[in-house]
């Protein structure tokens, strides 16, 4: 790259040493025509890979009759959107978002407002999650990371630590207004709540009556076999925000709410001058199509089990450096007992793109589209770079 660019950015993200020119199916290639293979994903957007047809096609039928209209109009790629979401979720009621940070303050007003008429105004949170990083999403997470330098933040919000079912009882009560979670914590290092602690907010749930947020932005969307994480559990939130994947590559994001909390927005309380945008949400309905109707979920979860498999047999012969592998489908961690950049540096310069989280989590989050060849292939590298390693 040209060493001599004038850097115009506030300096907000670490950016990886190559350009890339242009991705197809689950490889992107640089402008020195050199090809990766992609168990990065975009953190999770890119679920169909790259160049998809349908979403193409979509997009650009989309451009052709407008790009933006304003909010005050109806908008057929939002009906036809919000329409497959209720039809496949069961929620009743939609709003369209740009973003996941901008899902999660959505879902943060409504619990608000919801917890009025019964005077209740607390918001419970977990440990190490990550909901965004705007201020409202910055008041449910508690690592210094991301906060440090940005409070004060909205008062009346708890964070207690995850998958403690004894600390949850003692901290909720009548007061409690919402409970929000990722029940698969991604970028702590793909921590997936424990059955004992769901349950237990359950029972709680039923005792006190607070509202249940899952925050299904980078889990979502047929990431974990299923649409969404939490179906894993015998649960059913009542709000649901999702991001990330919905948009197919375009900003999209959506707030999902069931009829507890139907009635609680009313006009001019909650709005987004971008927040559904036609052609982003064009491009949603082509990947919702495609993932529920050309079984990309089932190949989530097919993959993922065979990725887990060849992931396990790696942590056999390497028990000393893999200390972990957790996830669910094509959402996996691996728990290393160093700190893992070199080794996500290493795979870069081998072809293969991968994340580190955590300091020491490996991060996979590959297009639900990959096939064995594709895994055969990170697991060979993965295994050469383990075995020059102390
Ligand atoms: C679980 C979770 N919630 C919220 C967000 C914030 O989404 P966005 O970056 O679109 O604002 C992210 C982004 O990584 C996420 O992983």
């Amino acid at each position: 790259m040209d060493k001599n660019k004038v850097n115009y950015f506030f300096a907000t993200y670490n950016r990886f040493p190559i350009h890339i020119d242009y991705g197809d199916g689950v490889y992107l290639f640089d402008i020195e025509g050199k090809k990766y293979l992609d168990f990065f994903g975009g953190l999770a957007v890119n679920s169909l890979g790259y160049n998809d047809a349908d979403i193409r096609r979509a997009i650009t039928d989309q451009i052709d009759k407008y790009i933006h209209l304003s909010n005050y109009f109806i908008q057929e790629p939002q009906q036809q959107l919000a329409k497959l979401l209720a039809t496949h979720t069961g929620y009743k009621k939609v709003f369209f978002t740009n973003s996941g940070t901008e899902a999660i303050e959505g879902a943060i007003k409504i619990t608000r407002k919801w917890g009025i008429p019964s005077g209740k105004s607390e918001i419970i949170a977990f440990s190490n999650s990550f909901h965004g990083r705007t201020l409202g999403a910055l008041s449910l997470m508690d690592r210094n990371k991301y906060r440090d330098g940005f409070g004060p933040f909205l008062p009346n919000c708890k964070i207690i630590p995850f998958n403690d079912p004894i600390v949850l009882e003692k901290t909720i009560d009548e007061n409690t207004a919402a409970v929000f979670l990722e029940f698969l914590q991604g970028e702590s290092g793909i921590i997936p709540a424990t059955e004992k602690f769901i349950v237990t907010l359950k029972q709680l749930q039923n005792k006190y009556k607070f509202l249940i947020v899952a925050d299904e932005i980078q889990s979502g969307i047929g990431r974990t076999g299923k649409l969404f994480f939490f179906e894993h559990f015998d649960i059913n939130p009542d709000i649901v925000v999702v991001a990330k994947a919905l948009g197919g590559g375009l900003p999209l994001g959506a707030i999902l709410g069931n009829n507890s909390v139907a009635d609680i927005l009313t006009p001019g309380t909650h709005g987004s001058t971008f927040g559904g945008n036609p052609v982003a949400c064009a491009a949603g309905v082509a990947v919702l199509n495609k993932i529920i109707n050309e079984r990309i979920m089932e190949n989530a979860e097919r993959i993922g089990k065979y990725l887990f498999h060849h992931l396990h047999e790696l942590q056999k012969k390497y028990p000393a450096i893999i200390k972990y592998v957790r996830g669910t489908g094509c959402m996996i961690g691996i728990e290393l007992d160093r700190e893992c950049t070199s080794i996500v540096t290493t795979m870069r310069e081998q072809g293969i793109l991968i994340n580190c989280t955590n300091t020491n989590v490996i991060r996979l989050l590959p297009p639900l589209i990959i096939k064995e060849e594709h895994v055969d292939h990170f697991i060979k590298e993965l295994k050469q770079i383990l075995s020059s390693l102390k």
